[in-house]
């Protein structure tokens, strides 16, 4: 079956993809909210978005097939041929790239003899140029079916690759103990749970380093409180700043102007200048102009 001939599910091949896209369904005020997930579930079954698959989800929600088409081409994780049993997505983003991301990349196109979003001819591996795997403390980071492999180099992505191949299974640095294939990813993307949630590793020492750092030497982050100040102080160079109040923290998260309020007429905008009352009365303070001024600089 190529991308553009349209074919149709075997009956119960049908109703079972039927029967678990209602489920997805009644988890959605709007019917059409579904469609992410609904085209996750078509490519747990044809390991693609297929032509059968658009016409499945057009179905099922009451849209167009070109309003499903349009959805499915917008993203990347939707795969508009057959995609292989395996996605290995290489970062090259630039802290990848700058670690050897660029060279990995290289060396498994020279090695598999595919490009960006080309499989092998044993359908195996898909090969994907990667612009950030959200992995950037563990680089060069290479992606199968999305999970982790960290601190690669040219010689073990070549070993992963080779062990794919070989069809043995290969373990991520971190989460699920196996890598399950692109069809078992894609039913679980389309949310239904594969029990392996709590498998692994989660977050690994390079991530908690920092943590670690600041907890051994009683660092904290800034209280709403202490921005308050900070931002006082650097508004009224010279000015005495005193303690913000309980009040003045409240004020940050409540979205109202905080008691004691100093700021002038100037600074607010034109027509409207709060009194101690209104904002006794806890009116919602306007967007601050200063900020706003600030961000404008920043921007310029
Ligand atoms: S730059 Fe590679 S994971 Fe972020």
């Amino acid at each position: 079956m190529t991308a553009t001939t349209r074919e149709f599910y075997a009956h119960d091949v049908e109703a079972r993809l039927r029967r678990e896209a209602a489920e997805i369904v009644a988890r959605y005020p709007d019917a059409r909210s579904a469609l992410l997930p609904l085209l996750h579930l078509v490519q747990s079954e044809d390991g693609y978005v297929s032509p059968r698959g658009i016409a499945l989800c057009a179905d099922i929600l009451e849209l167009t097939r070109a309003e499903v088409s349009a959805v499915a081409t917008f993203y990347t994780q939707y795969k508009r041929h057959p995609n292989g049993e395996y996605t290995v997505g290489v970062c090259t983003n630039a802290l990848c790239a700058v670690m050897g991301g660029d060279i990995i990349w290289d060396r498994l196109c020279q090695h598999l003899g595919i490009g960006h979003d080309e499989t092998t001819a044993d359908g195996k591996i898909t090969l994907e140029q990667v612009e950030c795997n959200a992995a950037c403390d563990y680089a060069p980071v290479i992606m199968v079916n999305w999970e982790f492999f960290d601190n690669q180099t040219p010689a073990s992505a070549v070993d992963l690759v080779d062990t794919i191949t070989a069809g043995e299974p290969v373990r991520p640095t971190r989460g699920a103990e196996t890598v399950a294939t692109f069809k078992e990813i894609s039913h679980l993307l389309a949310g239904f749970e594969d029990g392996r949630a709590d498998e692994g590793v989660g977050a690994g020492e390079a991530t908690l380093l920092g943590l670690r750092i600041a907890r051994e030497n009683g660092w904290t982050s800034p209280r709403p409180a202490d921005r308050v100040a900070a931002e006082r102080a650097e508004d009224r160079p010279g000015e005495e700043v005193t303690e913000p109040t309980a009040d003045v923290a409240g004020a940050e998260t409540s979205g109202t102007a905080p008691v004691g309020d100093e700021s002038s007429s100037a600074e607010r905008p034109a027509g409207h200048a709060p009194t101690k009352t209104d904002e006794a009365a806890g009116e919602a303070e306007p967007e601050r102009p200063d900020r706003a001024a600030r961000t404008d600089e920043e921007k310029s």
